[in-house]
């Protein structure tokens, strides 16, 4: 939540060139392409402030609204040259989105620039303090509260870090604050506690942002911040320290993203870009994991083996669509390694005093992996004494760090809001996670792990075939722009499919939706069945060994005696169900347990087309952010 940017530069000063397409020198263009790139973390308002040489104060601009309204205030009111900004993009949290509340926020004479991710926690009482001294507010965020005490802090030390240093070890909460002073016009100053923040090394010029996705237009390479540290940036140095002004550790790395996967590409919105790379996706997170002879080879998860054969249970945390992927795994890692799995919804998991020890396997599913409640259920895992191993998307994030051991899924940057191409991934990667487990324990014959590898590496072509087939779910979701409620069923696999299938309905099209377990009907939801309305109902292959396709036949028949519109997602060849439905969306043959993977993207590509129909911003929905980094 709430997307940060940090930049400076030589360019302004001595002419120095860049090696990248915005060259060092434009401050302001930098800034505002890193929002640009994180805008999917929050879209309530967005400001910049710039400093340069020679001014007197901090150049400010901020617009409530998405990023184009600030855009547009800039182009009506030009801001002068600079040599280092801070920008950042909002997910209100205390204070109406307003332009009032919008950072930066300014103190110390408007010399001093504040912006912020996160929610301090006891601003109550430091506002209460500060307006004891005969500070006055201008906004009614928490954020104007840490400006307020940097600027008293900075008129103590003259020095911008140390103030900053002085001014975190007051707050309480998460936070990462990013501030330029105008006496310093080639500094950004960040500190971090709980909330992301990564730099970004250039030449000649440094950046600063709330995930890497901020600066990978311009640089790969990469520094990870740990927890309670500051940051300062100038364009040839970049010193970490803790929040007690000793020099601290940041870990390098080189950014495997593509800067153009951040792009549109020739799609109307992120999300169709997102749904097409799927076949990628999958084929990316396979790649590399298996050596020649076709065993596993999961050299990432730095975990011992013998703790991984001592494994008596695994619980998967998670929230919303990760979660659901967490919920297909289950299914197949019970069944693969004969390992009891639950899956809890991370913030569910650590309040309800879990019962984990050292043989329990955490298993911490994350696209951004930054999702605050996720993060604190893993600190709580590790507490108790458990292994946690991530299954992450973004490089340098937090739950990675916090984590024993990570499994990256290679999904590239997600930028629509809500997640498709994540999900897929996440369910691949859970799924490697289980044969390795089973390979490592002995619980499966080798063939039968290379046989459900090949089906594996089978999949891209076959979604691939599913996206291509997009046009008729559209058509349909087009038909159906005026529904008020659709209902989706599953069994086994097909229930947490039915799951995200409401999901994504609901947060693109804003339409009441419900998945249900398809067993469940009878035991109330059927009551809901009325003349018209529309079930979606994802049918298991006919040949499925759990065998049960015939029961979910038969559910459909009983919604449709009820009058319900059938939409059923159904293997190609299935012609038993033909004859109940209204409409079929059929999808390639796969092993039971591999259907998710295709069974989901017609629910993906149905709600943004019905959501596109009534006019909604896909890539946006209201009220909604990428990365949720508070509880
Ligand atoms: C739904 C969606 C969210 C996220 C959830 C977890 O489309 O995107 O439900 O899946 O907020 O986010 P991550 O995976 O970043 O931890």
């Amino acid at each position: 939540m709430c997307g940060i940017v940090g930049y400076t530069g030589l360019g302004l000063l001595d002419g120095a060139s860049a090696t990248t397409p915005v060259p060092s020198g434009h401050p302001l263009e930098v800034t505002l392409e890193g929002l640009r790139r994180l805008e999917y973390r929050g879209y309530d308002s967005a400001g910049v402030a710039l400093v340069g040489p020679g001014q007197d104060k901090v150049a400010f601009a901020k617009k409530s609204g998405k990023l184009s309204n600030l855009v547009g205030e800039i182009d009506a009111h030009p801001m002068p040259e600079a040599t280092a900004a801070i920008g950042h993009t909002r997910w209100a949290t205390h204070g109406g989105p307003t332009d009032a509340n919008a950072h930066p926020h300014l103190a110390d004479g408007d010399r001093l620039a504040v912006i912020h991710n996160g929610i301090i926690e006891n601003f109550a009482t430091l506002k209460a303090e500060l307006l004891a001294d005969g500070v006055t507010f201008r906004s009614e965020t928490d954020t104007e509260v840490a400006a307020q005490l940097l600027a008293q802090a900075y008129a103590r030390t003259k020095d911008l870090s140390e103030a900053m240093a002085v001014t975190a070890r007051r707050l309480e909460g998460t936070f990462t604050l990013l501030a330029v002073h105008a006496d310093d016009p080639q500094t950004v100053v960040g500190a971090r506690h709980d909330s992301p923040l990564v730099v970004g090394l250039g030449e000649g010029e440094n950046f600063l942002g709330s995930d890497v996705a901020a600066f990978i237009a311009f640089t790969k390479e990469a520094l990870e911040l740990g927890q309670n540290q500051i940051v300062t940036i100038t364009p040839t140095s970049v010193d970490v320290t803790d929040f007690e002004g000793r020099p601290a550790e940041a870990k390098r790395f080189t950014v495997d993203w593509d800067a153009a996967a951040a792009e549109k590409g020739g799609f109307d919105s992120f999300m169709d870009k997102e749904i097409h790379d799927q076949p990628h996706a999958v084929a990316d997170t396979l790649l590399g994991r298996t050596d020649l002879s076709g065993r596993l080879t999961l050299d990432e998860i730095r975990i011992d083996e013998s703790v991984l054969r001592a494994v008596d249970k695994i619980i998967v945390i998670a929230c919303g669509t990760a979660a659901y992927a967490g919920h297909v795994a289950k299914y197949a890692v019970e069944h693969w390694c004969r390992i009891p799995v639950e899956v809890e919804l991370a913030h569910e998991f650590r309040y309800r005093d879990p019962i984990v020890d050292e043989k329990t396997l955490v298993v911490a599913i994350s696209q951004s992996g930054e999702t605050m409640d996720t993060l604190m259920a893993v600190r709580h895992a590790r507490e108790q004494g458990a292994k946690v191993l991530s299954i992450v998307n973004t490089q340098g994030s937090t739950i990675p760090r916090e984590s024993d051991a990570v499994l990256y899924t290679h999904a590239g940057p997600e930028i629509a809001v809500a997640s498709t191409k994540a999900f897929l991934s996440q369910i691949t990667a859970a799924y490697l996670l289980g044969l390795y487990l089973a390979q490592l324990r002995g619980n499966k014959f080798p063939d039968e792990i290379s046989g459900l590898l090949d089906e594996l590496r089978a999949l891209p072509d076959k979604v691939q075939t599913v996206i291509e087939r997009g046009e008729y779910v559209r058509a349909t979701a087009r038909s159906m722009k005026d529904a008020t409620s659709v209902l989706f069923l599953g069994r086994h696999v097909g229930y947490p499919v039915a799951l995200e299938g409401a999901l994504k309905l609901k947060e693109l099209a804003y339409i009441h939706a419900e998945g249900f377990a398809a067993g469940e009907l009878k035991h109330g939801p059927i009551a809901l069945i009325d003349a018209g309305q529309p079930v979606f109902v994802v049918v298991p292959s006919p040949n499925s060994r759990e065998g049960l396709h015939s029961k979910v036949v038969s559910n459909i028949q009983e919604i449709r005696a009820r009058g319900a519109r059938t939409l059923v997602i159904a293997e190609d060849g299935d012609d038993a169900v033909r004859q109940f439905a209204d409409e079929v969306f059929w999808i390639p043959k796969a092993p039971s347990l591999l259907q998710p993977l295709l069974a989901v993207v017609p629910l993906q590509i149905f709600a943004m087309a019905l959501a596109t129909a009534k006019g909604l911003d896909v890539d946006q929905p209201r009220n909604l952010a990428k990365s949720v980094t508070v509880e």
